[in-house]
């Protein structure tokens, strides 16, 4: 089974990443055959962005992934824009098999083209065509990502029967992995919005590299609801944020940790839950400030995944473009 997941290097990563997404990374490395990571550095170009920043953060990115426990003797972990397939792969796709329609439906399009104080480009239009050029290129079975992904991963799958039926069986149609518990991660402060980057607040959400006292402080004033019960309901929408993060940190159900603190006042449930994921992320942490320091490692690691990457897509695309008519006949 063919696993292929990508990650943007914008801003820090946060607990909605790691636990929607680099945490499934990490499991499923050894059922990938192989399992491909990206760091989609052509992804960031399409909102405001420096140029120095971006690869500060490629680093910054990589060598979390590398920190939470991706080996790149078990995995390979590249960066997207060492190989030029996708963005050849992205004309071919937009060209021949993507509606302007369906990406005129995208939410993120319209959540983040709201936002753009500058330029709303035609790259940040051509954002899904680009992650199903990801996907397609390296004919991947299983991808795994956050609820947030659902939409994009959907019209991946679109973009390549499309493709397969005009063109005769070319890509495998992907299938999604989205987790049960920990797929949408609330904003701490706003709990009816998901933890983001860009549009959640700064003190409701926890960065990967936060200091564990600013861990505890945000889980310590994160809004919760009336009543003081810790159990998932109606109207609780913090208080189920925060049993569905002790949940995955704890690795036992959320009905389980509902039992645990049926006598427990919000308070002493809020003082859990801040341990709990200062001890989760520590070890992160901790390797993340031996590896990042040695960019010329963190390079040596990308060169070698690319490598491994290149070997893989440029059959795929080739066979794409010999189909599309494109270029000299394939023998
Ligand atoms: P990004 O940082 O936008 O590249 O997202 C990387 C991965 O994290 C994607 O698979 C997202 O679906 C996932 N993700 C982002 N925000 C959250 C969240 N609040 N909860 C769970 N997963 C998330
Ligand atoms: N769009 C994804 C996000 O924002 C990142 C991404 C780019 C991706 N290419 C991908 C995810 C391919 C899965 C597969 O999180």
């Amino acid at each position: 089974m063919r696993i292929f997941s990508g990650i943007q290097p914008t801003g820090r990563k946060h607990l909605g990443n790691y636990i929607g997404a680099i945490r499934q990374y990490v499991h499923l490395q050894d059922e990938g055959d192989p399992a491909i990571y990206c760091v989609v550095d052509l992804h960031a170009t399409t909102i405001a962005y420096e140029p120095a920043e971006l690869r500060r953060q490629l680093y910054d990115t990589t060598a979390i992934l590398l920190a939470s426990g991706l080996d790149p003797a078990r995995c390979i972990l590249f960066r997207q824009s060492d190989i030029p397939q996708h963005t050849e792969l992205t004309w071919m796709l937009a060209a021949t098999a993507t509606a302007h329609g369906d990406l005129n439906r995208m939410t993120q399009f319209k959540e983040k083209s709201a936002v753009q104080r500058e330029l709303v480009s035609a790259g940040l239009f051509f954002y899904p065509v680009l992650m199903a050029a990801d996907i397609l290129a390296y004919g991947t079975d299983l991808v795994p990502v956050g609820d947030d992904q659902r939409q994009h991963l959907e019209l991946a799958r679109e973009i390549a029967s499309k493709f397969n039926s005009r063109f005769s069986d070319t890509f495998i149609v992907p299938e999604g992995r989205i987790p049960d518990v920990g797929a949408r991660i609330m904003d701490l402060q706003n709990p009816d919005k998901k933890m983001s980057t860009t549009a959640s607040t700064e003190a409701g959400t926890i960065f990967v590299l936060d200091e564990p006292k600013a861990i505890e402080k945000k889980i310590k004033s994160a809004v919760t609801d009336s009543g003081s019960e810790v159990r998932r309901g109606e109207g609780k929408a913090g208080i189920s944020n925060l049993i569905e993060i002790l949940a995955v940190v704890k690795g036992v159900s959320m009905e389980r940790i509902e039992t645990e603190f049926a006598d427990s006042r919000y308070g002493d449930f809020k003082t859990a839950v801040a341990q709990a994921v200062v001890e989760y992320l520590a070890p992160v942490q901790a390797k993340y400030a031996e590896l990042r320091d040695d960019e010329a490692e963190l390079e040596a690691i990308l060169a070698d995944g690319a490598a491994k990457a290149s070997a893989i897509a440029a059959p795929i695309v080739a066979a794409a473009r010999d189909k599309m008519g494109l270029g000299r006949p394939v023998a």
